[in-house]
């Protein structure tokens, strides 16, 4: 069975207090509620991973990850964040390829690659996020290009490698725009991501691999999504910063 995964994305959003407070009432409902089976990952900027790391604890089921890392192992990179030394604070997870790292940072699909590699050798778990513009969607090209995107920056892996990655699809004309993928556009894609993988990597490789769903999910419209048998979680942006909801499309699963 592969894993059912709930991944909030904070961006470049909440103070130390807010961060703390948002994460203390995270845990505790994660708690109340005893939400079970289903992997929280919880995806702070950069000075925050450490502290809320320290909240969650040793809380099952929870985990911390970073929303980027350097392509270098180390050394003279101002600025730069590698995926060592956040392997080195306790984070898990990584999300590498979001369509604004790969929009404003002109993170290119080669870049994307090298990252991968780090990540997966300090044994952090990439969410590798792929995703259309809204023209090429109109013009019907929107799952050669979804394809291209992994093939170019993660089919240079093992097989033993790939299957520690998850997946993300995130249609960019859904992020932050209010406007959903319909539970049926999702499922159609993801169904063709499973295939492209069972291509290059098999079937029970493909069968365990978890792909999410990110752009403007929310709890009215997470059951839905998550009731398609390829949707097997989601990248949350705006929702995440809010207990109750994060914490409602976690629950949305149909357990
Ligand atoms: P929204 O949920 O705010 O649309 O953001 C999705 C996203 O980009 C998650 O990485």
């Amino acid at each position: 069975m592969r894993k059912k995964i709930v991944a909030g994305n904070w961006k470049m959003n909440l103070s130390f207090e807010e961060g703390q407070q948002l994460t203390s009432e995270l845990v505790n409902m994660y708690r109340d509620e005893a939400i079970k089976d289903v992997v929280v990952v919880l995806n702070p900027p950069f000075p925050h991973l450490y502290p809320v790391q320290r909240l969650v604890g040793d809380m099952a089921g929870i985990f911390v990850g970073a929303q980027n890392c350097s392509d270098k192992e180390g050394g003279a990179f101002t600025g730069e964040v590698s995926a060592k030394i956040l392997a080195s604070f306790g984070v898990s997870y990584v999300i590498l390829g979001h369509s604004e790292r790969r929009e404003y940072f002109k993170e290119d699909q080669t870049l994307l690659a090298t990252k991968v590699n780090q990540a997966l050798a300090h044994g952090l778990t990439p969410i590798f996020c792929c995703g259309e513009s809204l023209e090429i969607r109109e013009s019907g090209t929107h799952e050669e290009k979804v394809m291209e995107q992994l093939t170019a920056s993660l089919f240079h892996l093992t097989p033993e490698e790939f299957s520690k990655v998850v997946i993300a699809y995130e249609p960019i004309w859904a992020i932050g725009t209010g406007k959903t993928a319909s539970a049926e556009q999702a499922q159609e894609m993801h169904a063709a991501l499973r295939g492209h993988l069972a291509s290059k990597y098999g079937q029970a490789i493909a069968a365990q691999t978890s792909i999410l769903y990110g752009g403007s999910a929310n709890p009215g419209n997470a059951k839905e999504l998550f009731g398609k048998p390829d949707v097997d979680g989601g990248l949350i942006g705006g929702a995440s910063l809010k207990s109750r909801d994060f914490i409602e499309i976690v629950k949305s699963f149909e357990i």
